[in-house]
C-alpha cells in the first residue's frame, strides 16, 4: 500500500485565505482591523524564526502584528506588566507569548496572565481546563493540535470510535490533542517515554499522532496497515549535503512508513503550517467577538 499524502500546506493555505477574506469582510463593515501581539523573549533560533514565521503570515492576511522582543534577563514583573498592557490595548485581539521562555521565568504564571478573551494560542489554564471538561468549551483551541485533526477530517478519517494513540505529552501539543481526539469520541492512549510495549501500542492504532521530538522514531512495524499518521515532530539531522549543514525530518520515518500507513503528513509541509494558520483563524475569530 501507499498512502495518502495529507498535503498540510495546501490545507493551510485554504484556511488562510478564508482568514484573508474575513479579515477583509470585517474591516470592510467599519470594524478594527484584527490584530496579533507577539512576545519573544530571549534568543532561541527556533523561537525567532517561528515569530518570524507568524509575523509573515499576519501580514500576508492583512491582520496586523505587534512585536515586541525582550531580552533573556528580562523579569517576571517585567514579563507580566508587558502582558497586562497587552491585555488593555483595543488594538491587540490576540497575545503570543512564544514557548519556551528562558529559564527563571515562570511560564504558567505568564500564560495565567493573558486575558483569556485574547489567548489566541489557547494555553491559558482556563482554556485547557475547559478542553479537558465534559460539556465545556474553551475560548480557544491549541493551534497545533487543533491543526491535528483538522488534517484527519480533510484525509477522511473517522474519528468516532477510532483507535487513537498519541505519542507524547507536552502541554502544546501531546495532551491537548489527545482531548480534542476525545471530544471527537475517539478511544484515546497517551504513550510516552515510560509507556511498556510501545511498538505494540502504536501498531493498534486506527489513528497515530506522533509528538515525541525524536528524529524518525517510529518506523514501518510501529504502523498498522492502512492508519493514518500525523507526525507533528520537526527535528534538525545533520546534512552535508544541504547548504544550511542541515535537513528536518519528523518523528516517523516517512519513506518506510507510508509504505503501509492509509494516510500519512509529510515533514515540512505537514502539521507545520496548520499551526500558523490555526493562529490567524484564532486571531480573526478573537477580533470578531470584540467588535
Ligand atoms: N512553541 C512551540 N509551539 C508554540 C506555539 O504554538 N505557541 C507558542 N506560543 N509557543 C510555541
Amino acid at each position: 500500500m501507499t498512502a495518502q499524502i495529507i498535503d498540510g500546506k495546501a490545507i493551510a493555505a485554504e484556511l488562510r485565505k478564508d482568514v484573508a477574506a474575513g479579515v477583509e469582510e470585517l474591516v470592510a463593515a467599519g470594524k478594527p482591523r484584527p490584530g496579533l501581539a507577539t512576545v519573544l523573549v530571549g534568543e532561541n533560533p527556533a523561537s525567532q524564526t517561528y515569530v518570524r514565521g507568524k509575523q509573515k503570515a499576519c501580514a500576508e492576511v492583512g491582520i496586523e502584528s505587534f512585536g515586541h522582543t525582550l531580552p533573556a534577563d528580562t523579569s517576571q514583573e517585567e514579563l507580566e506588566s508587558l502582558v497586562k498592557e497587552l491585555n488593555a490595548d483595543p488594538k491587540v485581539h490576540g497575545i503570543l507569548v512564544q514557548l519556551p521562555l528562558p529559564p527563571g521565568l515562570d511560564e504558567e504564571k505568564v500564560l495565567n496572565a493573558i486575558s483569556i478573551e485574547k489567548d489566541v494560542d489557547g494555553f491559558h489554564p482556563i482554556n485547557i481546563g475547559r478542553l479537558a471538561q465534559k460539556g465545556r468549551e474553551p475560548l480557544f483551541v491549541p493551534c497545533t493540535p487543533a491543526g491535528v485533526i483538522k488534517l484527519l477530517k480533510k484525509a477522511g478519517a473517522t474519528l468516532e470510535g477510532a483507535n487513537a494513540v498519541v505519542l507524547g505529552r507536552s502541554n502544546i501539543v501531546g495532551m491537548p490533542a489527545a482531548l480534542l481526539l476525545v471530544k471527537e469520541n475517539a478511544t484515546v492512549t497517551i504513550c510516552h517515554s515510560r509507556t511498556k510495549n510501545l511498538k505494540d501500542v502504536c501498531r493498534a492504532a486506527d489513528i497515530l499522532i506522533v509528538a515525541i521530538g525524536r528524529a524518525e522514531m517510529v518506523r514501518k512495524d510501529w504502523v498498522k496497515p492502512g492508519a493514518y499518521v500525523i507526525d507533528v515532530g520537526m527535528n534538525r539531522v545533520d546534512d552535508a549535503s544541504k547548504k544550511r549543514g542541515y535537513r528536518l525530518v519528523g518523528d516517523v520515518a516517512y519513506e518506510e512508513a507510508a509504505e503501509v500507513a492509509g494516510a500519512i503528513t509529510p515533514v515540512p509541509g505537514g502539521v507545520g503550517p496548520m499551526t500558523i494558520a490555526g493562529l490567524l483563524w484564532n486571531t480573526l475569530r478573537s477580533a470578531k467577538r470584540a467588535s
